[in-house]
């Protein structure tokens, strides 16, 4: 049941990553950017950095997909946090293709675990960034394995839409009006 102080206060979002190279960092901090515009407080942290998550009205939780697998950082903060995220909104955001057509092809199944695993209320696949200049030798060799092109490929307007949709959302459940269905 929301208070009048409910109603006038805003939502507090933690935006958590894991990042290895800083792209998915940058989404989350975009992500962020426009859930302030959009009326929210939100607070942005390395997703193994998070120290009262409880304090918090809703949960953005984004991580950069490494050969097939979301961060161990973002794996273990979902695991750690299930109680707490299974009973306010989750959005989950996977950072991983790159390329046009997007490399590699199969989708990334940990946000799909995660889905289930904190009754999220979605897990989007965001295009990521590939620099060859910044990788490790293993890490060359791998994505050359795949196939995958060096370029930015993140979708910003994509990525803001999807942030505006967010501050929307939490105002409305603030308010104490939920969207049907959601
Ligand atoms: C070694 C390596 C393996 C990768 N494996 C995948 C993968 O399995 N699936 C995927 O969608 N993206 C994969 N990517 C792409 C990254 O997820 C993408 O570059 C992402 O934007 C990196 O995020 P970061 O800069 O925050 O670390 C891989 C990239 C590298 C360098």
């Amino acid at each position: 049941m929301n208070t009048i102080d409910d109603a006038q206060r805003a939502p507090r979002v933690l935006v958590a990553f894991a990042s290895r190279h800083g792209s998915t960092e940058a989404i989350a901090r975009e992500i962020a950017g426009r859930l302030q515009a959009g009326g929210c407080a939100p607070t942005t942290r390395s997703a193994e950095l998070v120290e009262d998550p409880a304090a918090f009205d809703a949960y953005v939780v984004g991580s950069a997909v490494y050969m097939g697998r979301w961060m161990p950082a973002a794996r273990d903060f979902v695991t750690r946090n299930q109680r707490v995220l299974m009973t306010k909104p989750v959005w989950l955001f996977s950072s991983g293709p790159v390329g046009s057509p997007a490399r590699p092809e199969t989708g990334p199944n940990d946000g799909a675990v995660a889905l289930a695993e904190v009754r999220a209320i979605e897990h989007r696949v965001l295009p990521g960034r590939l620099d060859h200049s910044v990788l490790s030798f293993p890490e060359r060799i791998a994505v050359q394995v795949v196939g995958a092109p060096d370029g930015d490929f993140r979708d910003w307007a994509a990525i803001h839409g999807w942030a505006d949709t967010i501050a929307a959302e939490l105002l409305r459940r603030l308010a104490g009006t939920p969207r049907v269905g959601v």
